[in-house]
């Protein structure tokens, strides 16, 4: 098989639930073509986090092999996302002061500024993952986006810095490799995400993306064109699928049947006197019962997992100024009328995420739950070294040679 060119890129969406390698073309305008789809259940993850390295390795192994025997190429390396609660984002400032011989600010006076906001998020049990650039003040003036090339004498960059527990960075790093993978990158699951569903309009007015996956729910808040805030939530569509199998005394892929085929978000939308044939634990044979307590138990796991969102909202500082309200992705968002009961909790306006920006073997994967793996394309596709990346997120390279470096460690 032959090894990718240089303008193949991979993405490897390592889920709580399914794996998605997805393999693609891309051009000179960075459009994405996808020549490659594999798809496997998950194994070994719980909560977006590795806990059997060996397990998850042989899922990457299923997913990687269909997406190699679809595409023809022979994957070496991708990019990765990344999720689970150890990941926090903060938020800091970095303070420089340029030359007063110098004309005017130049890319490493940008570097220095945000290298000085880098290191107060620098710990020993962390690793950071993201360095983003949210904003720059010259001089006191604030909301400069870029500053290169302008006059000042005293410059400040606003970052946001992502950063993940060690231990759980570096056994999702191994696992990749036992599978026989390098990572090109890590990226956030939620960031990877937005890159598909959300346009530069609403990430400059106010908006927030939440992607309810299996295991965890990720939550990334953005104004001003750029991410402010980012967590994730250790509950999602998984509990739902419990709560069910709990509820019904049914196992669990039945009560997982019967929340896709039969679910929804809301009691409000089932008649009275639906009734569904469930294979329960009392009976084999299949037991009546009322479609209104199915969707009453996934009403309220699913009204719990908003109000944590509603919750992260808050703690953003951003929840009465997102104009563009919440977009959900992840395979939870494909529950029926979820956007019903989201606008009624969240009290914004919501919209289900379907991903955009690809083309080619796309027709299974343009839904809510692969918004994740196609934003790892675009991500990549964006980001890739030869491409043209804007001032405002060229700099975050600097801030993940600390992870090359260990990606390079592991390899060794
Ligand atoms: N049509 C549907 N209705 C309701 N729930 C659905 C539907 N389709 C998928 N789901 C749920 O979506 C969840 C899986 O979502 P997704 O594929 O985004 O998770 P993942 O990426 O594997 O996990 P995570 O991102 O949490 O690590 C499961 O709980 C599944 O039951
Ligand atoms: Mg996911």
């Amino acid at each position: 098989m032959p090894v990718p060119k240089d303008n193949i890129v991979v993405a490897l969406d390592i889920g709580t639930t399914k794996i998605c390698t997805l393999l693609a073309e891309v051009d000179r305008n960075q459009q994405v073509n996808v020549v490659g789809v594999g798809t496997a259940p998950s194994a070994g993850m719980r909560k977006g986090v590795v806990v059997d390295i060996d397990e998850a390795a042989q899922a990457i192994v299923q997913s990687v092999e269909k997406c190699e025997r679809l595409s023809g190429y022979s994957i070496q390396s991708a990019y990765v996302g990344v999720t689970g609660s150890h990941i926090t984002g903060a938020n800091r400032r970095g303070v420089v002061a340029v030359s007063p011989n110098a004309s005017e600010i130049t890319v490493p006076d940008v570097e220095r500024a945000m290298e000085a906001a880098r290191v107060q998020a620098i710990a020993n049990d962390r690793e950071i993952i993201h360095v983003l650039a949210r904003g720059y003040t010259l001089d006191g003036q604030d909301g400069v986006r870029d500053p290169i090339g302008m006059v000042g004498r005293r410059l400040e960059a606003e970052m946001h810095i992502v950063t993940g527990g060690s231990t759980s960075i570096r056994n999702l790093v191994r696992c990749v490799n036992r599978a026989g993978l390098q990572i090109d990158d890590l990226i956030l699951q939620p960031l990877a995400s937005s890159e598909a569903v959300l346009s530069p309009g609403e990430k400059d007015i106010g908006v927030a993306i939440a992607d309810i996956g299996g295991g965890t729910t990720d939550v990334a808040v953005f104004t001003d064109g750029a991410v402010c805030y980012t967590s994730a939530i250790g509950v999602a569509g998984n509990h739902v699928t419990t709560d069910l199998s709990l509820g019904l005394r049914a196992p669990f892929s039945v009560a997982e049947q019967v929340k896709i085929e039969h679910g929804s978000a809301c009691t409000s939308q089932v008649g009275p006197d639906e009734v569904l044939e469930v294979q329960t634990y009392d009976q084999d044979e299949g037991e009546l019962i009322s479609r209104r307590l199915v969707v009453d138990i996934i009403e309220s796991r699913m009204q719990e997992i908003l109000r944590l969102i509603r919750a992260e909202l808050g703690r953003s500082g951003l929840d009465g100024r997102l104009p563009a309200g919440v977009v959900l992705v992840g395979g939870a968002a494909e529950l029926r009328d979820i956007r019903l009961l989201g606008r009624d909790v969240l009290e914004l306006p919501v919209r289900v995420g379907v991903p955009r920006g690809a083309i080619g073997l796309t027709d299974t994967i343009m839904r809510p739950a692969y918004a994740t793996t196609i934003g790892l394309l675009r991500w990549a596709a964006y980001h890739t070294e030869e491409a043209s990346a804007p001032i405002l997120t060229f700099p975050q390279w600097k801030g993940l040679s600390r992870l090359r470096g260990m990606f390079r460690e592991f390899l060794a």
